[in-house]
């Protein structure tokens, strides 16, 4: 693992995952690029639309604008976890 290298956990929709990933990944790059998860949108990568959006935590957050690194062992909800 190199200095620009992380290893984090996340809790995904009830699924834990341990994953190594580069310090300037968003939480976004993240869920979809890593883990698979593609209910939440990349749109305008901006803050802006909402496309991206999850519950982290219990609390509303666009993932294009969080660093993965700083929510390691976060509880994440997606759109797909909402559901039965
Ligand atoms: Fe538009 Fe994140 S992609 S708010």
């Amino acid at each position: 693992m190199s200095r620009r290298e992380a290893e984090i956990t996340l809790l995904v929709d009830g699924r834990p995952h341990r994953l190594v990933v580069d310090t300037r990944t968003t939480l976004l790059d993240a869920l979809r690029e890593r883990l698979a998860a593609t209910s939440p949108k990349k749109g305008c990568d901006h803050g802006q639309c909402g496309a991206c959006t999850v519950l982290l935590d219990g609390r509303r957050v666009t993932t294009c604008l969080a660093l993965a690194v700083a929510h390691d062992g976060a509880e994440i909800t997606t759109a797909d976890g909402l559901g039965d």
